[in-house]
C-alpha cells in the first residue's frame, strides 16, 4: 500500500470567471522511503500539488489517501491534526523566528502541540544532534550561515518524527556546495525511511533524485517514465 496516493485529483480555481485548472487528473503513488522531486516551470501546478500532497489544501475532485485513509473530503481541522502528525515542512527561505534561538526555534512545533518542556528539549537536541548543529543551540538564526539555518530548518521538521518531509525550493537561496549538502541530509532522511518529497524548478537539483515527477500545465508530463519506474518498484518489491 502506498504512504500517499493521490487518484484522479483535479484542484479548480475561479477567478474573475474564469476556470483555472491548477490540477488536472493527477494520479500518483508515493512509498515510504521515497526521494522525490517535482519538477515544473512556474506556474505549472507545483505548489499546488504540494498543498495538496501537504495537507493543507484539499483537491476540488478526486481522492487523496494517506496510510489508507482518505483525507480527501477532511475538514481543515482534521487536517491540521493529520499534518502535525505525519508531515515535515521545509522552506526556500527557512521561516526561523529572528528572536529566538536554534533550540527555541527547533522546540516550537513541540510548544504547539503541548508537550511539556523536558521531552520537549530532549527531542530537539536529538533532532539538532542528526543536523550536526547540537553545538549552536545559543545562537540566534542571523548568527548562522544559510546552510545552517536551513539545516536549523530540517530539524524543526523532524522533532514530530514525521514520516513525509515536504521541502520547498529548499536550495533555492544557498551556493551550490551547501545546497549539495543539504541534498545529502535529505538523502539520509529517506534512507531512513522517511518520504522526501523536493519541489525545485531546477533541473540539476531534479536530477539527484531518483524518482522525478515533471508537473506542466497541472497534469504530469512524462507518464511513460512515470509508469516505467513504477513496473520498476512493483518487480523490485513483489506484494
Ligand atoms: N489561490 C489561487 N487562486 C487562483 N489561481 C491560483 C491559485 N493558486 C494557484 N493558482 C493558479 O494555478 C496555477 C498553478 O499555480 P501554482 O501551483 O502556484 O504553480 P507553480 O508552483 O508551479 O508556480 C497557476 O495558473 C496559478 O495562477
Ligand atoms: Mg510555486
Amino acid at each position: 500500500m502506498a504512504l500517499l496516493g493521490l487518484r484522479n485529483v483535479s484542484k479548480i480555481y475561479h477567478t474573475g470567471g474564469e476556470e483555472i485548472r491548477a490540477l488536472d487528473d493527477v494520479s500518483l503513488d508515493l512509498q515510504s522511503g521515497e526521494f522525490i522531486s517535482i519538477i515544473g516551470p512556474s506556474g505549472s501546478g507545483k505548489s499546488t500539488l504540494m498543498h495538496v500532497l501537504g495537507c493543507l489544501d484539499s483537491p476540488t475532485h478526486g481522492e487523496v489517501r494517506l496510510d489508507g485513509v482518505d483525507i480527501s473530503r477532511a475538514t481543515a481541522g482534521q487536517l491540521a491534526k493529520v499534518r502535525n502528525r505525519t508531515i515535515g515542512f521545509v522552506f526556500q527561505s527557512f521561516n526561523l523566528l529572528p528572536k529566538l534561538n536554534v533550540l527555541q526555534n527547533v522546540e516550537l512545533p513541540m510548544v504547539y502541540a503541548g508537550m511539556g518542556g523536558g521531552p520537549r528539549r530532549e527531542r530537539a537536541m536529538e533532532a539538532l544532534r542528526q543536523v550536526d548543529l547540537a553545538h549552536r543551540v545559543k545562537n540566534r538564526p542571523n548568527q548562522l550561515s544559510g546552510g545552517q539555518q536551513q539545516r536549523v530548518a530540517i530539524a524543526r521538521a523532524l522533532v514530530n518524527d514525521p514520516k513525509i518531509i515536504l521541502a520547498d525550493e529548499p536550495t533555492g537561496n544557498l551556493d551550490t556546495h551547501t545546497g549539495e549538502l543539504i541534498l545529502n541530509l535529505f538523502r539520509d532522511l529517506s534512507r531512513q525511511g522517511r518520504t522526501v518529497i523536493l519541489v525545485t524548478h531546477n533541473p540539476e537539483i531534479a536530477a539527484v533524485t531518483p524518482r522525478r515527477i515533471e508537473i506542466r500545465n497541472g497534469k504530469i508530463a512524462d507518464r511513460l517514465d512515470e509508469r516505467l519506474a513504477g513496473l520498476a518498484r512493483a518487480a523490485a518489491s513483489p506484494a
